[in-house]
């Protein structure tokens, strides 16, 4: 993501109880007002209270629910680049001669932005009466009104002196420097997993952006197709998110249709002339098409368009300077939206289950097991469904198959997506919380350790029934479509990255069980515990389960600690390890 500035974490106080082992202890809440568990829970609860995820009583709100209401918010809202100085007084102010408003704040991306969300949509059509058309002298500007505006002074010389700064929020993520520094300050394996999640989960703000982000979007689509919507879709809305991950939108065409179905009332059927083209593909190519020139030469913000057609899922790949995300919109993609409405049911189910896979995710990243560009390695949506898979073989399970969500369904669930029975319950509240009582600790080491010795050759992984099945091909990684069931969601998955993988979760099973019997205990300047896992394990030693020795774990942390102290601590001090600069 394209923000300047890195925010510092803020220290966590130190907690009372030293490092649990194997049992779980109830721990602080991890979130404020606004960011994902806060949407989740549906309101914000007394600072101090304690979240255990599966004891917690409050009602979660439905996904639908929660879409419609962060639809609507963005549907109120305007970006709007700012001079650099500006007083926020005097800016609220002058915008709310055209209504009140509800919420704003400012962020950096290439300069200064601001995102205000006015009590009443009217509000926006007056701001939008009032603004004008740059004239430039060596360009020509295309007229094109939408809700993206620039603020600028009128005489900026008279104001500059008292005029205020105003605080713009961080949209990027800790450096790995810093982050790892927070991860020592923890006093037990537990409490680094919920550091790493609270670091890294999206903000109130990052997601009012992305919404925003689709509803700029929308806007420009709906001059083709009105009463269309772009909705956000995958980690910007199934709790996984991390700041900084792309931001991937479907535009939704049916909706159309359901507006639409009301009207046909009374003795005749009207129907509007269409063009027809021989299959659905074909048209959501030319959908996509015509959107993706729309964006390159209309839309404001909107840079670097592809349009990548001929992919299994077409779609438009660009980027949005003003919030820094880069977008991926595609259309005709429902159950996409399905699974990201599967994985936010999950993920609100148990506290654990969003830390855990944050954890897993970085570490997956810190050792380049996932990337940010596509290839033979694990996707983060893949290593999010092996989580799922390994919290459901726990006994007693953390989290429910999809199978038997499917069993908890109403009538009104009922969900066929192309033929295929994406049924399950919606009703967050209708699920009984797992018994399970493990600590975050120990799921970290059994997933490491259940990864490291998985039969991969001859089984496959299924959510949906939540036990391993035979493998139906070749592919060396088989992780079943939870929808779609005959397909392998980690086709793209070669040998080598798997193998990858089981060395990397073997020697990580390994690094915690070893600091489980002889540990450093926690400490402020040295990597342990989670933090020893992030560290690039660059030609030191082979892993537990190889062939060569290592150093004993006291050691390896010891050149760690070395090469976190040094001037540099990115510099690889031994030539054996280094600190990663990637860490996620
Ligand atoms: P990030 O890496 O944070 O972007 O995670 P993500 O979950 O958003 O992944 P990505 O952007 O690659 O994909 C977006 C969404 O598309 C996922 O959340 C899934 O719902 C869906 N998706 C991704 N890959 C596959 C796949 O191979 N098969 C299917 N059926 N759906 C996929
Ligand atoms: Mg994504």
């Amino acid at each position: 993501m394209a923000t300047r500035g890195v925010g510092l974490l803020t220290r966590l106080p130190l907690c009372s109880q030293r490092r649990s082992r194997g049992q779980r202890l109830p721990f602080r809440l991890l979130t404020c007002q606004g960011t994902v568990a806060a949407d989740l829970r549906g309101g914000e609860r007394p600072s101090g209270s304690v979240e255990t995820g599966s004891e917690d009583k409050t009602p979660k709100k439905r996904f639908s629910e929660l879409q419609q209401e962060r639809r609507e918010q963005a549907q109120r809202s305007v970006l709007i680049h700012c001079p650099d100085k500006i007083s926020e007084k005097k800016f609220l102010k002058y915008l709310s001669q055209h209504g009140p408003i509800n919420n704003h704040f400012f962020y950096e991306s290439f300069g200064l932005y601001a995102v205000v969300e006015f009590c009443q949509k009217d509000s926006i059509n007056s701001l939008q009466n009032g603004t004008v058309t740059p004239s430039l002298r060596t360009e020509a500007a295309i007229p094109f009104r939408s809700r993206f505006f620039n603020l600028k002074l009128r005489s900026p010389s008279n104001q500059t002196s008292e005029q205020s700064s105003v605080q713009p929020n961080n949209q990027s993520p800790p450096s790995s420097k810093k982050l790892l520094e927070s991860l020592c300050y923890a006093e037990s394996v537990d409490e680094q997993l919920n550091t790493l999640l609270r670091a890294w989960q999206l903000t109130e703000e990052s997601t009012r952006l992305r919404y925003l982000t689709c509803s700029l979007v929308e806007d420009m689509a709906a001059a083709y197709f009105p009463g269309c919507a772009v909705r956000p879709f995958g980690s910007s809305v199934n709790t996984f998110g991390k700041l900084g991950c792309d931001l991937d939108m479907f535009m939704d065409l049916d909706h159309i249709g359901k507006l639409d179905s009301h009207k046909n009332a009374g003795k005749f059927l009207v129907e509007y002339q269409v063009k027809n083209v021989p299959s659905e593909r074909i048209a959501t190519q030319k959908i996509l098409s015509v959107i993706g020139e729309c964006l390159d030469h209309f839309g404001p913000g909107c840079v670097g368009v592809q349009k990548i057609l001929n992919a299994r899922c077409p779609l438009v790949r660009f980027s949005h300077q003003a919030s820094g995300f880069q977008c991926d919109l595609t259309t005709n993609n429902r159950i996409a939206l399905k699974s990201s409405e599967l994985l936010y049911i999950y993920g609100a189910l148990d506290s654990r289950v969003r830390a855990l896979v944050f954890s897993v995710r970085c570490w997956a990243r810190a050792h380049s097991v996932t990337s940010s560009i596509p290839g033979t390695w694990i996707t983060n949506f893949a290593l999010t469904l092996m989580v799922i898979f390994f919290l459901q073989r726990r006994s007693p399970p953390v989290l429910p198959t999809l199978d038997f969500l499917k069993t908890l369904a109403g009538a009104e669930d009922k969900c066929i997506i192309e033929g295929n029975n994406c049924t399950f319950v919606r009703d967050l509240n209708k699920i009984k919380p797992s018994e399970n009582t493990e600590t975050l600790e120990l799921l970290l080491k059994e997933f490491f350790e259940y990864f490291g010795n998985f039969a991969f050759n001859k089984n496959s992984i299924s959510i949906r029934q939540g036990r391993e099945q035979n493998k139906p091909d070749s592919s060396p990684l088989h992780i079943q479509n939870p929808f779609e069931t005959s397909l392998n969601i980690s086709r793209n998955v070669s040998q080598g990255q798997l193998q990858k993988f089981v060395d990397l979760a073997r020697e990580s099973a390994w690094i915690l069980e070893q600091e489980g019997v002889d540990h450093p205990s926690p400490s402020h300047n040295q990597p342990w515990g989670l933090a020893a896992l992030l560290v690039s394990s660059l030609a030191s030693g082979k892993s537990s389960s190889g062939k060569k020795r290592r150093r004993p774990a006291s050691e390896r942390v010891k050149s760690l600690l070395e090469s976190i102290r040094g001037p540099s601590a990115d510099a690889n001090a031994d030539g054996k390890r280094t600190l990663s600069t990637q860490t996620c």
